[in-house]
């Protein structure tokens, strides 16, 4: 069990990919709420455009693929009691015709940006001796979808590593959680030209992911009933795991 966070004035919290979708919704509860925030991505103007109007919010624009813009932003930042590294790159990728260069890009930012960013939050957290990383995967993470071969892996390898510095770094006082995302209608997820059921607006993700961290939970996954099915069809032989998969997610 993580430490619940319930009382979010002052909290001081670092949110990466806050300029738009999931990240943008989050960052304007957290400022409604009396956090502290710092929030990053690359697009400045956009950053400056989510924390109008908010004199509890400094921006530092980077790319996460960038380690040492990370080491940067991070040195500007006195103390942190939370990071999340929500920035991701999508693009639907057909299976016969797998773009290395794009998928190249989208490892990068989904993976090697999730390593950059907890590489400098780890170290800060451990000097302060205490300190929550939040990394936001997907149900994507869960199981294979359709034409999502690059995007899903590198998801299912977030969740892996977030278990893995649980297992390393829970023992030395940090709090580690990983966010499961079901379908959420952002300009990622405009992308698809498939039906994606039990879609959520960003707003919704937003809440569930800000009342998650209120439960301690290592794993805060939504909506419910979606993420069952994707749960349970990961443990079924893989003669029914296709049929149903099949069944949910129509391309
Ligand atoms: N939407 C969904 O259905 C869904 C479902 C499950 C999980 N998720 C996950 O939820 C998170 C948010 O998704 P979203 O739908 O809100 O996506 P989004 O609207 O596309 O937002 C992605 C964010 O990542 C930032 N970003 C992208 N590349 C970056 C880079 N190289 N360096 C720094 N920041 C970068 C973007 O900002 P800039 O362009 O300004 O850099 C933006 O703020 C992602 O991790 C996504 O994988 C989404």
């Amino acid at each position: 069990m993580n430490k619940k966070i319930t009382n979010w004035k002052n909290k001081k919290v670092w949110l990466v990919g806050a300029s738009d979708g999931i990240g943008a919704a989050l960052a304007k509860k957290f400022l409604s709420e009396g956090v502290d925030l710092y929030v990053s991505s690359r697009r400045k103007e956009k950053l400056l455009d989510v924390v109008k109007g908010y004199s509890n919010a400094t921006v530092l624009a980077f790319d996460v693929t960038d380690l040492s813009a990370a080491e940067e932003a991070i040195k500007q930042i006195p103390e942190l009691d939370l990071v999340i590294f929500m920035a991701a790159d999508y693009s639907p990728m057909k299976s016969d015709n797998l773009d290395a260069k794009r998928a190249g890009q989208i490892v990068d930012v989904n993976l090697k940006g999730a390593i950059n960013i907890s590489s400098v939050a780890i170290e800060k957290f451990l000097k302060q001796k205490r300190g929550h990383l939040s990394l936001v995967a997907s149900v994507a993470g869960f199981v294979g979808l359709p034409e999502s071969s690059v995007y899903g892996a590198t998801k299912a390898a977030l969740i892996n590593f977030g278990e893995s510095l649980a297992h390393d770094l829970k023992p030395l006082g940090l709090d580690i959680s990983i966010v499961n995302p079901g379908f959420v209608k952002t300009r990622l997820t405009e992308k698809n030209e498939f039906d994606m059921p039990f879609i959520m607006t960003a707003e919704e993700a937003a809440l569930e992911i800000f009342k998650g961290y209120g439960t301690g939970k290592f794993a805060i996954t939504f909506p419910f009933i979606f993420s069952l099915f994707f749960r349970t069809i990961r443990v079924l032989p893989y003669c029914l795991h296709f049929k149903m998969m099949k069944a949910l997610v129509k391309t």
